[in-house]
């Protein structure tokens, strides 16, 4: 379980994360959203305790990261946005040398090296040098040793980029069996369409702070067809008479109808007989895409 709790970061007078809360279950996967420059990565880095927070403090399985360091990122595994590998060490060799850091002496680190290679799909590449591997083989030679330490906890760090379609299902399958074996996951990505299909619950983050936290659940509601509708007021004998034909969701000034049994006139008229007055009614679809820019313009 990873909690995120107030955490505070500046970069000089620059404000990077604005009292940023929130948490991932064991066995969640979290997706991390926001645009570029949003406080993703800073987020993480701090999570991981390569960053120190300046506010705040994140618990990982109730370890401090700022206070009990040690035992906090023993129990986290993390795949940096953008991995820095010895370019010269061969890939297993280099494994068993990190896997050094967590005590474990190199013959097992060797055979374990050799098993999670296997698991990751780089196998064949084991005696390889780094500089010889792609970008996405880098990827997974990363999540290789993000899995040394067998964690509760993962932070992947935009893991998707880079891969190809049978790397970003691979991944899929790996996210989903930590998910099984009830490890917390939280993965950053500026793309909602590859978060759709994996997280259970979305957090979004919007110049550095944390704008909206829905279950993938609800963003699939708000990407659902609807009626929004203004009336002349918003009460609970309306919410009444349209729960009658869909769900009902009230939102700042309007109200919206999801998946409507209705059509827009009957449901003009069966409101005016109620002694309500549409103002305005139009039908919406939006996109996970527009769900997530919507969410972001209306912080601006
Ligand atoms: N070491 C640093 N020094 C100064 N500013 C930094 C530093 N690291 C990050 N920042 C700034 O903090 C903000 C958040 O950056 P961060 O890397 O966390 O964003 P991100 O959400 O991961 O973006 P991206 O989607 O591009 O990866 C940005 O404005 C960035 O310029
Ligand atoms: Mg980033």
């Amino acid at each position: 379980m990873i909690v995120i709790e107030n955490v505070d970061k500046y970069f000089g007078k620059f404000k990077a994360l604005d009292n940023v809360s929130f948490e991932v279950r064991n066995g969640e996967i979290v997706g991390y959203v926001g645009l570029n420059g949003a406080g993703k990565t800073t987020t993480i880095r701090i999570a991981v305790g390569v960053l120190y927070p300046d506010k705040g403090d994140v618990l990982i399985n109730g370890y401090s990261i700022t206070r009990e360091k040690r035992k906090a990122s023993y129990h986290v595994g993390w795949v940096p946005e953008l991995p820095i590998f010895e370019p010269d060490a061969k890939a297993l060799d280099y494994f068993v040398y990190l896997a050094g850091y967590y005590g474990i002496p190199a013959g097992e680190a060797r055979r374990m090296g050799r098993e999670l290679f296997e698991k990751v799909g780089i196998g064949e590449a084991a005696d390889k040098k780094l500089k010889q591997y792609s970008q996405g083989m880098k990827k997974r030679f990363a999540l290789a040793v993000s899995m040394i330490n067998n964690p509760d906890n993962f932070l992947f760090d935009e893991v998707l980029n880079g891969l190809d379609p049978e790397g970003i299902a691979f991944f899929r399958k790996l996210a989903l069996e930590f998910k099984r074996e009830g490890r917390a996951v939280l993965f950053s990505s500026h793309i909602l369409s590859e978060v759709e299909n994996l997280a259970d619950r979305v957090v979004f983050i919007h110049k550095g702070r944390i704008i909206a936290v829905h279950t993938m659940e609800e963003i699939k509601s708000m990407a659902k067809p609807a009626l929004r509708i203004k009336t002349d007021r918003v009460d609970e004998g309306l919410v009444k008479i349209l729960g009658e034909y869909g769900e009902v969701r009230v939102k700042d000034d309007a109200v919206y109808l999801i998946n409507p049994s209705i059509d827009s006139s009957s449901l003009i008229e069966k409101l005016s007989q109620k002694g309500y007055r549409v103002e305005e009614i139009n039908r919406v679809r939006p996109s996970l895409e527009e769900v997530f820019f919507k969410i972001i313009g209306e912080q601006k």
